[in-house]
């Protein structure tokens, strides 16, 4: 058989699949109320890198929240191992399925940064854990009080480029195809969140992000079905941009305080978070949820930062976003209180060059 006809061959094996997707999420059960669980088991899982360092300071401040409901066993606090590069390498497995299996008996996550190779065939644990756990809700808050910016990111977490990413097409010696995949169901329920998210929250704006001029299928079905949604939330109005104007319109003070939310597929949403972040402080200081209906992870939106650890400053790394995004974990489970303590405490604490410990010391007593 000749490379076109193997080419031909897997592109309708992935067609076969991706439509069976979608089907499994229009056919999706109704989602767990994560604030009425009468346990919640909250998985931690270290990560690579930096990973552990800021994992265990994290697990400091969550250990001292949550002290009186770990006693009374109303929250498990659960150490998943095994999702390291070296485990993942040897099992030849983005995520190892005995690690799988560990990660869903809890109800949510709180996940250090894992290492991605690069090249290869090995996938990503975070695209295949958002994957597996259906989490389609990227959500990415980034707020600069003094400049008015107070923005949060709805970024579709489970296709668009990132669900074939390990599986394009080669023909020898002359060409590669990646795919982009939209489907109706997968874009309906993104847009949903950030609508629901905008009318919960007293927002009047969600900014449709897209490149629908040239990406015309997929990106023109995202705008198209954002809108459609956007009918039933009247008083909320919905703005269509183009990313890259989207990109310029992030730095300019002129404009961008009037932003509130943000609904955009997964690759525009993983780039424009980090340039967002970077208005706040940089990578290290936000934080990230994954919510699908029946499982939940929250990360920093930063990597494992090998460099730091090949260069010996591992100890300096800033905890904060993986400590933001616990922050988000508490407010998921329901412990808005708890969640607002942490928040304050972070507020109040600068981080200027402080080792993670003496950091995470500093958050402490202020809480
Ligand atoms: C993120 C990260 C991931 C992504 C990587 C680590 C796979 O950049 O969460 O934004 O691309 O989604
Ligand atoms: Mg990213």
């Amino acid at each position: 058989m000749n490379a076109i006809d193997n080419a031909v061959n897997s592109f309708r094996t992935l067609l076969e699949e991706q439509i069976a997707r979608s089907e499994r999420m229009r056919n999706a059960a109704p989602a767990k109320d994560f604030a009425a669980l009468p346990v919640v088991t909250i998985g931690v899982i270290d990560g690579d890198g930096i990973g552990p360092i800021i994992s265990a300071q994290t697990m400091r401040l969550l250990e001292a929240l949550l002290a009186d409901e770990i006693a009374a066993g109303k929250v498990v606090l659960k150490r998943i191992e095994g999702l390291t590069i070296e485990n993942r390498l040897a099992k030849g497995q983005a995520v190892p399925t005995d690690v799988l299996a560990e990660v869903k008996t809890c109800d949510v996550l709180l996940k250090g940064p894992t290492e991605t190779p690069k090249g290869g065939t090995m996938e990503s644990a975070n695209v295949s854990l958002r994957r597996e756990l259906d989490l389609y809700a990227n959500v990415r808050p980034v707020s600069v009080p003094d400049q008015g910016i107070d923005w949060i990111f709805f970024r579709e977490n489970t296709e668009g480029e990132y669900v074939l990413g390990s599986r394009g097409i080669e023909i020898p010696d002359t060409l590669c195809m990646d795919f982009k995949v939209t489907t109706l169901p997968g874009t309906r329920r993104i847009a949903r969140a950030a609508f629901e998210y905008a009318k919960n929250n007293g927002k009047t704006n969600v900014n449709i992000v897209t490149k629908a001029n040239i990406m015309k299928k997929t990106d023109g079905t995202f705008s198209a079905l954002c809108h459609e949604v956007a009918a039933d939330y009247p008083g909320i109005e919905a703005e269509d941009w183009y990313i890259d104007i989207m990109t310029a319109k992030l730095v300019d003070p002129r404009v961008r305080s009037r932003f509130q939310v943000f609904v955009l597929p997964n690759l525009y949403g993983d780039i424009i978070t980090d340039e967002a972040a970077q208005l706040q402080g940089g990578v290290g200081t936000a934080g990230s949820a994954n919510l699908g209906d029946q499982y939940a992870m929250f990360e920093a939106i930063h990597g494992s930062a090998p460099r730091m650890i090949e260069t010996g400053r591992g100890a300096y790394a800033n905890p904060a976003s993986l400590m933001r995004a616990a922050g988000m974990l508490l407010r998921h489970i329901g412990r808005t209180e708890l969640a607002a303590k942490l928040d304050a405490a972070l507020d109040a604490t600068p981080n200027d060059g402080l080792t993670a410990a003496a950091f995470t010391d500093a958050v402490l007593e202020k809480l």
